[in-house]
């Protein structure tokens, strides 16, 4: 969603604040603005579209010394992505600004209410009502805290505010509700991000704010209150061992073509000191029961991920599990009995009905296991357990190496169970041994698959349509095949069972509508290559990743004894063990996307409305 930045200390702000911003984009860019002391007043300054248009106004700016300073980049939820709707918002008065992330529900009324006594709203925005409410509280309230907090106690939904005033130049109040914010505290400097690369290159020292807590923010230090009395709070900084190497494009032309690459490490990262004598190592579950019944919840290429391991949870690990969105589950009123776990699946660890879903779970009484990437974000705070995927800042708003941290992970999970449940151990062995093939067999092979992908994108690149097919957990593939070709080339594209086209997609079918068909050597292979040749007949062409046969590979070895069909885009991966192919099947499917975005000149790493962390509904 949208991303904040404040900064007080010993260094000109308004650099730094942009500098933050710049790395925040990743959370929206339908305009950006930002804030400071000038004068005995505050200074704002805003612009429509990406960051670049508020680094041309700012740069015509006399005078820029400010060292208290707070920024915004915005993606669009209550009003028109214009500049009258951009952050920081201010009162009628201009005696305070506000940037905000989130939902401010109950905004309406606010805002008819302040309407009502007179005053007049220059945006649509719910943050506008809230900078107003807060202007008219601080008429009656002691302190200006106590008005920011008492407009607070009022607002309903989600929130992660900063404000800053011109009464009190060199400070910044700052707050959250189910949004996240986070300090980052330096040497006689101190930051407010939404996430933790904004500030990166200065400390490493970090508080979260918890939800109903207030942050007094100055250079000199900064203090946590509660926000129903101000009482007092006390917190020690964590340190967060990411570097800023971490959060940099080293020399890759986008983070999402960084971020695939990087997958190789991911997988090794994830299985290292996971894995000894052959048992999988996940101590921070074995305080809980192996569950009754696994529900997997998440969104995006989450989702997907759960949909992928659910074969093996059930298959490996010998635990029921079900995979839903969790924008669905939040509201089905599901039947939940306490025996049974939800895991929830996360790279942000913000995502708000994923969130939701954890506290609905855990209001049933159900234990609640989070897979995430971003360290004390708020599932990882919240759950019974958290797995950390130990990906590294994922920026591309088109998430690739966090899926392939989460695959890993699941794998892991599955047989962890297993062996808890005493399943046999040499199928587990067998899945080990492939997933530590992975890290080698993906460095191998990522600079021939993008190759083929370059070349595919651009033989393609005509099509307005495409399917994605596949079965078994092929199939949770294709649906993420489909979703990174549509967000990032904004060619339409479905995920499909490959088994469920002759119940009607297959009526799309004709010369103009490609087929990328998972064909790998998995139990699913004769069904799926039946599934090419009813596309094929229909002169529908296909591109279909498959494997080679290992040289003098035994008769009866699925491919060798099948008659294949003739395809017409081949792409063949190496031989390998179905789960090894699969972790060469997702850079495969991500690296055509993002040849495609590419070539079409698309904007890879930030594509039209989309955004990294969605912390709204
Ligand atoms: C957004 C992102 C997706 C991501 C999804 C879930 O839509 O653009 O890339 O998969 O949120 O995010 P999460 O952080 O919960 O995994």
């Amino acid at each position: 969603m949208c991303g904040i930045i404040g900064y007080s200390g010993h260094r000109p702000a308004v650099p730094l604040v942009l500098e933050g911003l710049r790395r925040l984009e990743y959370r929206g860019y339908d305009s950006s603005g930002l804030a400071y002391a000038q004068a005995g007043g505050l200074r704002v300054i805003r612009a429509p579209g990406k960051l670049g248009a508020l680094e041309d106004r700012v740069a015509s700016e006399p005078n820029l010394l400010a060292t208290t300073g707070m920024g915004h980049t915005r993606w669009a939820t209550h009003g028109l992505p214009v500049e009258r709707n951009a952050h920081p918002h201010m009162d009628e008065g201009r005696t305070l600004a506000l940037v905000h992330n989130g939902i401010i529900e109950n905004f309406q009324e606010i805002r008819s209410e302040l309407a009502a006594g007179g005053c007049r709203f220059q945006s649509d925005t719910d943050t506008e009502a809230l900078a107003c409410l807060i202007a008219r509280e601080r008429r009656s309230a002691p302190s200006l805290l106590e008005a920011f907090a008492r407009a607070l106690r009022r607002a309903r939904g989600a929130y992660a505010v900063v404000m800053m005033a011109a009464e009190e130049p060199d400070t910044m109040y700052a707050a959250r509700l189910s949004a996240p914010l986070l300090l980052g505290v330096g040497a006689g400097e101190c930051f407010v991000a939404s996430d933790i690369p904004a500030f990166l290159p200065y400390t490493r020292e970090v508080v979260f704010l918890e939800d109903g807590e207030v942050a007094r923010i100055h250079g000199s230090g900064w203090e946590l209150l509660r926000l129903d009395d101000l009482a007092p709070l006390v917190r020690m900084p964590q340190h967060i061992a990411w570097d800023m190497q971490a959060a940099a494009k080293d020399g890759y032309k986008h983070f999402m073509l960084k971020e695939i690459m990087e997958q190789p490490r991911v997988v090794a990262d994830c299985l290292s000191g996971r894995v000894a004598g052959g048992r999988v190592l996940l101590p921070e579950l074995d305080n809980l029961p192996v569950p009754a019944r696994l529900r997997v919840v998440a969104c995006g290429t989450s989702y997907n991920a759960g949909l992928w391991a659910r074969h093996l949870l059930e298959g490996q690990g010998g635990v029921p599990a079900d995979v839903e969105i969790a924008s669905e589950f939040r509201y089905r009123r599901p039947l939940l009995e306490p025996e049974e776990c939800v895991l929830v699946i996360s790279q942000s660890g913000e995502t708000a009905d994923t969130l939701a879903a954890l506290r609905l779970a855990r209001s049933r009484g159900c234990r609640v296991i989070g897979l995430c990437n971003v360290v004390g974000s708020s599932i990882a705070r919240e759950a019974d357990a958290v797995l950390y995927t130990q990906a590294g800042p994922e920026i591309s708003v088109a998430s690739t190496k966090a899926m392939c941290s989460q695959m890993a992970l699941l794998v892991l999970l599955a047989i962890y169970y297993g062996q808890r449940r005493g399943l046999a151990g040499t199928e587990s062995s067998a899945l080990l041994d492939a997933l530590h093939a992975v890290p080698v067999m993906l460095r191998e092979n990522l600079p021939s698959l993008r190759e083929t992908a370059a070349r595919l994108a651009r033989r393609f690149a005509g099509a307005r349509s495409f399917f994605y097919l596949g079965r078994g957990p092929a199939y949770a593939l294709a649906q993420e095949g489909a979703l990174k070709l549509k967000e990032l080339s904004y060619i339409h594209a479905e995920g499909y069972a490959a088994g469920e086209m002759k119940h009607g997609p297959i009526a799309l079918v004709d010369p103009d509508f490609p087929s990328f068909v998972l064909a790998l050597d998995d139990p699913f292979l004769p069904k799926v290559l039946s599934n090419i040749e009813q596309v094929q007949a229909r002169q529908g062409k296909v591109i279909a990743l498959m494997q080679r046969r290992p040289p003098g590979a035994p008769a009866d070895a699925p491919v060798g004894a099948l008659p294949s069909p003739e395809v017409d885009e081949p792409w063949y991966l190496p031989a390998a063990h179905p789960l090894t192919a699969a972790f060469l099947a997702l850079p495969a499917l991500q690296l055509f996307s993002y040849e495609m975005a590419d070539y079409l000149g698309k904007d890879v790493d930030q594509p039209r409305n989309l955004a990294k962390s969605v912390t709204v509904e």
